[in-house]
This record gives C-alpha cells, structure tokens and sequence, in this order.
C-alpha cells in the first residue's frame, strides 16, 4: 500500500475563510470561469496528471479547480517557501464538496514559511502518485505533465534522472549554496530508495508549462545544451502574460508588500529600482504613483533609453546608495545588490526583492557578514544591524516580497496569465508537440485577451471588410505579426 500523505497544510480549519475569498475571487477571473464553461462537458484534460509548483495563493486555487474542471487530476506545492496562503491551501485540500473531517480535495503540499527542505520535500511530494495509481489499478506511478513557476519542479525531475544515470549523486562544492546541498540531500535520499524514481518520472512527462521569466530562461539554457528532456510551452512570453501580471500585477502588489511589511509613507521618498523589463516598469510606476521619485539601473541600453524616456532617473546603484529609500530588485539576475551597497545605505533603508530568487540580494553574504546581526520585527519583516551602526530592513529574507509580506497579484490580472497557463495545458496534452520550448500561438493570445474585455466594460470595434482587406488581418484575427512588440 501507499505511504503517500494524501496531504499537508498549516491548518484545515481555515478552508471556510478560504472558500469564501476562492468564491469571491471565481467573479474577478473571468477567463478561468470562461474556460470551465466551454470545456466543462468534453474534459478535455481527462487523464492529465499535473504535477503543479506555483505559488499557492487564492488565485492558483481556482487555477486548480479550473484544471479538475476540465477533467485533470491534480497535485501541487508552492514555488516559494513564503508565498502560500493558508487558508487557500486548506480550502483546495478540503475541496468544494469536502467537510474538514472529511475532506475531498487535491493533494496540497504547502504552507506559508516552509524551511528549505520541507520544501523540496513538498516538490517532490507532486511526482508520487501511488495513491492515485493504487486507486485506479494503474501501471504509472508519476504524473504526465508538469505545471511549473521558476522552473524547480523541472529542475528536480531533469537533476534526478542526470543522477540516476551517473549512479550517484555528486558532493555539493565547497561554496555552494545551502539550497543546492538541501537539493543534493533530497536527491541522494531518493537514489538510495528508489534508484529509476526520475528517469521513469521523465519518460512519462509529456511536457511542462512555465509561468515565469527566470523559468523560460532556465528551459532556453536546457534546450541549448541538448538536456531538455520534454516540450515545454513558455506561458510567461504571451503577451496577455507577461505584458499585464509582471507589470500591472507588480504595480499593485509591490506597494501592497511595502505597505504590509512597514507602513512607511512612500510619497517623497527616493525609491531606487533594479531593471526596466516588464517587472520594473510596473515596480517603478507604482512608486512613482504613491509619490516617491523614482531612480531606475539597467544593463541593456535600450530598457536604459525606456526608462530615462518614461522620465525616470537612470543610474548605477553606486552613485545613489546614500540617496535611496528603498531599494527594489526585479531583474532575474544575481548579486545585484552586494554588501557592500547594504553597507552603504541609509539609516532603515528598506531593501526588497520582486525577481523569482533570493540571489538579487546578496543574503548569503549579508548572513556570513561579521557583527551584522537579525532582528525579527514580524516575519518577514527584518531590520538587520549592520557593523557600521546603521540598520536595513529587509523583506521576506530576500525572497519574492509582493508573496511573501502581501498575497502577490490580484485576481483578475492572474486570470489572464492563468488561462493562458490552462490552454497551454490543453495544447501540450492533446497535441504531439516537438521536443522544445514553445510559445502559444497569437489566435489563443487575443483569445486570453477577449475573455477578459466584458468584465471592464470594453467596447472593442471591428474591421469592415474592406478595412480587413486594405490591411490583409482577418476580421477575427490574429490581428498582428508574431513579431509586433506591443
Ligand atoms: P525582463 O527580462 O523583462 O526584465 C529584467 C530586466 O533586468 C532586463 O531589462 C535586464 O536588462 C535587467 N537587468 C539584468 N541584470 C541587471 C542588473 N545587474 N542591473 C540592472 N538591471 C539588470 O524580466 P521580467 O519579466 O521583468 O522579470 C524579472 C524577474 O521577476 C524574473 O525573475 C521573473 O521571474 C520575476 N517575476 C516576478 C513576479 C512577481 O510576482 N514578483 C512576476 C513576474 C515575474
């Protein structure tokens, strides 16, 4: 018999308050509910098992009731060890016709403030289905698709099997970082219980949906080394995903972080932010919004050139670390902002981070730093006292703030993204995709778009025939060329 746990949550009691915020958010995510009413009858996922790692908010809920909707069975963890609502995640185990003494919904795997091993302890809980297997008398073991943000659940199945095949799983290097060794651990563990555990995972994926930048990013490099082992569908490069949710999501959930974490008046202060791409300009908009002036960093001349356009200041973090009250990362990069720039900063500087991983910020270095030391002022909320005398406050340890100290996006902004990360579902399900990382084609784009118009009111207008023809669009679209920017 099975071992699996059928699941794990803070605390079951909270599935009422979560039910309630899932029915409320149904009406703000009308793509979602669209989706369900169009493919509700035919299940169309009937016999997906997705293996789900996405931030376990409200809104990823009815995410995952739209998937059960449509006929897929469903386990999930979050991507980010801060980034689970309770009561979300109790209301998805208890499920819409369950009771807390009996519940009857999806194997949940996640709470808010997990410690890096429960957490890949959770990532690998979604590839073990013996106990849907042992249910439907089947010969799979391990789900057939994967639904992932960031790119960790791929990441486990393509390091699990590279393992396997070498027959051992190698030291951690010296300066390797405390996650990586909780990998390798969780990894060597699996090895020694299970020797083919990844490699049968892998064979039976047929494929993998990616929410995010740093994710996309992360299954480029897999396919230029030869090493994917699956088609992937990149959901973050639609343009109704990462032309709305990082940028208007930020510009709402970036202030409501900073605002949760330390209530300090935005308006008149410095804000300084890290990178122009789509997060950025939403994160700088905001700012700018609530009355702060806005300083801007960037590589790339062109996001350079955006910014100073838009009417922001431009400039290296070296030359404004004094100047600057708060401090924003958004780049998908590493070391952005050093010790050396926190030793640098203002008395109480508030220092976050909205990219995908805690590297932006050097923590690692802030936590070996010698007579630095933490003061919790609430979780994640924490003023560290730095040699010099001067104290920063850092969010979330470092870790995505708009989940970690507020509930990350709104409801209507993710009901674009999502049904986005549904029809690619649905695309790599029930098509025989090439090995590769694909995007979804421009038809099902403005599809996502169209479905999200009524509820705003939007009045959209038609081509006549003769415009349709003058311009050689099809009345129905797709109206641009793969390459327009938007
Ligand atoms: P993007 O690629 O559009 O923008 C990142 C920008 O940062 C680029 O313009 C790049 O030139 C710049 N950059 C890189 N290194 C830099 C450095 N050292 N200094 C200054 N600028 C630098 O990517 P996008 O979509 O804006 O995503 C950024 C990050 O945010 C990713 O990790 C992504 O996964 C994450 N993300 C987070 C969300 C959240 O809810 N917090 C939502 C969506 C994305």
């Amino acid at each position: 018999t099975t071992t699996a746990l059928p699941f794990k949550v803070a605390d079951l009691a909270l599935a009422d308050a979560g039910r309630h915020q899932l029915r409320l958010a149904e009406n703000e995510m009308p793509g979602l509910m669209a989706l369900r009413e169009e493919f509700g009858a035919t299940r169309p996922l009937a016999g997906a098992r997705i293996a789900g790692s996405l931030h376990m908010t409200v809104q990823t809920a009815v995410l995952i009731e739209t998937l059960v909707a449509l006929g897929a069975q469903v386990r999930w963890a979050s991507c980010n060890i801060f980034s689970t609502q309770d009561d979300a995640a109790a209301a998805v185990a208890v499920g819409p016709t369950g009771t807390v003494d009996a519940p009857a919904g999806i194997p949940v795997f996640a709470w808010k403030g997990e410690s890096l091993e429960e957490y890949w302890w959770a990532t690998s809980q979604i590839f073990d289905w013996s106990a849907e297997a042992e249910a439907a008398s089947a010969d799979w073991t391990g789900p057939n698709m994967i639904l992932d943000d960031g790119g960790d659940a791929t990441l486990l199945v393509h390091k699990g099997r590279e393992f396997e095949l070498a027959g051992s799983v190698p030291d951690a290097a010296p300066d390797a970082s405390h996650e990586w060794r909780v990998i390798l651990d969780t990894l060597r563990a699996s090895l020694a219980a299970s020797p083919e555990r990844w490699t049968k995972v892998a064979d039976g994926i047929r494929g993998v949906t990616e929410e995010t930048t740093t994710g996309v990013h992360r299954l480029y490099e897999l396919e230029k080394s030869g090493e994917l082992l699956f088609p992937a569908i990149n959901v973050n490069d639609s343009v109704t995903k990462s032309k709305f949710d990082n940028k208007y999501g930020i510009r709402h959930s970036l202030p409501d972080g900073l605002n949760r974490a330390t209530d300090v008046l935005i308006g008149g202060k410095v804000a300084f932010v890290a990178g122009y791409g789509d997060v950025g300009k939403g994160a700088a908009e905001a700012l700018r919004g609530q009355g702060a002036r806005v300083i801007v960093s960037e590589i790339d001349p062109i996001n350079a050139l955006q910014a100073a356009m838009d009417g922001y200041q431009v400039a290296r973090i070296e030359s404004v670390l004094g100047e600057a009250d708060i401090f924003v990362t958004g780049t998908g990069n590493q070391n952005v902002i050093t010790v050396e720039h926190l030793l640098g900063m203002k008395h109480q500087a508030i220092v976050a981070n909205v990219g995908h991983f805690d590297d932006e910020i050097d923590m690692a270095g802030l936590e070996a730093l010698a007579g630095a030391t933490k003061v919790e002022i609430k979780p994640q909320v924490h003023e560290w006292r730095m040699p010099n005398g001067r104290s920063v406050l850092v969010l979330s340890e470092g870790r995505l703030m708009n989940l970690g100290n507020a509930t990350g996006h709104p409801s209507f902004v993710m009901s674009n993204s999502f049904t986005n990360q549904v029809l690619a579902q649905l695309e790599l399900f029930g098509t025989d995709y090439p090995l590769g990382v694909h995007v979804l084609p421009k038809h099902l784009d403005e599809k996502v778009a169209r479905l999200h118009l009524e509820a705003l009111g939007v009045e959209l207008t038609e081509l006549t025939p003769a415009q349709s023809a003058y311009l050689g669009v099809p009345v129905d679209g797709p109206y641009k060329p793969d390459h327009y920017r938007y």
